[in-house]
């Protein structure tokens, strides 16, 4: 089966957090084309156990490797371990994104900091890590970078959270900009609402170090009483993710999985337009 991937797919999915959840989910995805797959989490544990699910499932080579995208050193030596034990990287999927609620007038600058270094400098890191190894092979390679809808229809309590995937948006427009040349695709992701561990392991993830935090109990609740959630607005990240290996073989700049955001999304265009139009009319 490893072999179907020396066709028109790359050969080595690498994908950070992808322990549980999405990340996860994105491993089916890749695994259940032939490619070998990189778990790379914080979580050992869950590391090995998607891994060694993903191997007895599609017959493909896996490699759990520890890792934490907010240590720089960490991020370097799941490189070199993935290039070790797997021999490259031709899709990337900066996947790791811990949450943090909280009123904008009561988060501390800890929980700045925490979301700040996990979900864009752990981002950068890991572009910036495994970049060399995409750069090493020819053909089919792309790289994945998962924001959120929230970005596109931004909710009240999530300032921070929110901010991050802005930027991780950001960081992918002028990535995609920057490799154009090479042949190497990059993809924004933005998921919806996704049954997962989230809140949990963004709570295990948190460094003791920054122990305060402005969340408060009601966070989540006004957050859903700003914008409210259908059935159709939370998903399994396995239905999250079904859409996205089309979209990487058209090398497609964005990716949606779910949701009924898209009203408030086109609020924003609507209104970016007529302040263009306003421009123009001088
Ligand atoms: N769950 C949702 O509703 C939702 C919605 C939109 C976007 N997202 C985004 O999807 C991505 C995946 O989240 P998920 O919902 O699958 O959550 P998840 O908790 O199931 O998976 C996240 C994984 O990242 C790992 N992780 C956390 N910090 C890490 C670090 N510093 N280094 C390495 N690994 C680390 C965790 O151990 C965990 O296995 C995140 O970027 C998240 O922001 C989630």
């Amino acid at each position: 089966m490893y072999a179907r991937a020396m066709g028109s797919l790359g050969k080595v999915a690498v994908i950070t957090g992808g322990g549980s959840g999405l990340g996860a989910a994105l491993g089916q995805v890749f695994a259940a084309e032939g490619m070998a797959v990189a778990v790379l989490d914080i979580d050992e544990a869950a590391a090995r156990q998607t891994a060694a699910g993903l191997a007895g499932e599609f017959g493909v080579p896996t490699a759990p490797v520890p890792v934490d995208v907010g240590d720089a050193g960490s991020i370097m030596a799941a490189a070199h371990r993935v290039e070790a034990d797997l021999g490259g990287c031709d899709v990337l999927c900066a996947n790791v994104g811990v949450q943090q609620f909280g009123a904008v007038d009561r988060l501390t600058d800890d929980d700045w900091r925490f979301v700040l270094d996990v979900n864009v400098l752990g981002t950068v890191r890991t572009v910036r890590a495994f970049l060399p190894l995409l750069r090493a092979r020819t053909g089919w390679r792309r790289i994945v970078l998962t924001a959120s809808s929230s970005v596109l229809a931004p909710g009240v309590r999530m300032a921070a959270y929110q901010t991050t995937k802005f930027a991780v948006m950001g960081f992918g427009e002028t990535l995609r900009e920057e490799l154009a040349g090479e042949g190497i695709g990059v993809t924004v992701l933005f998921p919806g609402g996704m049954i997962t561990r989230h809140l949990e392991s963004s709570a295990a993830a948190r460094p003791t170090a920054l122990a305060s935090t402005g969340a408060q109990p009601d966070d989540l609740d006004a957050m859903l009483a700003h914008r409210p959630m259908t059935e159709h607005d939370v998903v399994t990240p396995e239905h999250a993710v079904r859409n996205l290996l089309a979209d990487l073989r058209a090398d497609e700049p964005y990716s949606l999985t779910h949701g009924s955001h898209r009203p408030v999304y086109e609020q924003r265009r609507a209104a970016m337009d007529a302040a263009f139009d306003r421009m123009e009319a001088e």
